[in-house]
């Protein structure tokens, strides 16, 4: 039975730094500041406020890259295939597989090669667990990060 972790939530503008990365996120609050479940970075399923669901590279934890171990914790979303705004949406995030912990990169560069090896192998995962095979997601306060079981 595979399983996932889902996080229901609203998108809210971030620092913008992703878009000057080249890799723009939606950004989904966390309720749990204080915990860990299913922090690191997946490779998942976003759907949108009009049930349409894209494949995604997903973050969920501090970015201590730039907050060091205080920053403020967060779900964010990179769609695969998607150009546009997404702001104030609400989204479903399904987080399938875990590829990696977050990490404190020494540059921006380094921290692009890693969102560029996440998303290819991202791409490769969603295509072998297609939309269509995701668990229902359950009802779940927004920004809660919830189990359910495929
Ligand atoms: C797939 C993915 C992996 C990420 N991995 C890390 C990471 O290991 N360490 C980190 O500090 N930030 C990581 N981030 C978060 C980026 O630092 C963040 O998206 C960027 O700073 C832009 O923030 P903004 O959307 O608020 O502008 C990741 C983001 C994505 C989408």
């Amino acid at each position: 039975m595979p399983e996932y972790f889902v996080v229901r939530g609203t998108v809210e503008h971030g620092d913008e730094r992703g878009r000057e990365l080249g890799f723009p996120t939606a950004n989904i609050a966390l309720r749990d500041q204080d915990g860990s479940v299913g922090d690191g970075v997946w490779a998942g399923w976003v759907q949108r406020g009009d049930g349409t669901r894209v494949a995604a590279a997903v973050s969920v934890g501090r970015r201590p890259t730039y907050y060091g171990a205080d920053g403020y914790r967060l779900l964010e979303a990179h769609l695969l295939e998607f150009t546009g705004d997404l702001y104030d949406e609400t989204l479903v995030v399904w987080l399938g597989a875990h590829l990696r912990d977050q990490q404190a990169y020494s540059s921006a560069e380094d921290l692009i090669t890693a969102l560029k090896n996440d998303i290819a192998v991202a791409t490769q995962w969603t295509a072998e667990h297609p939309a269509a095979s995701l668990p229902e997601p359950g009802d779940s306060p927004l920004g809660e990060v919830r189990r359910v079981q495929g």
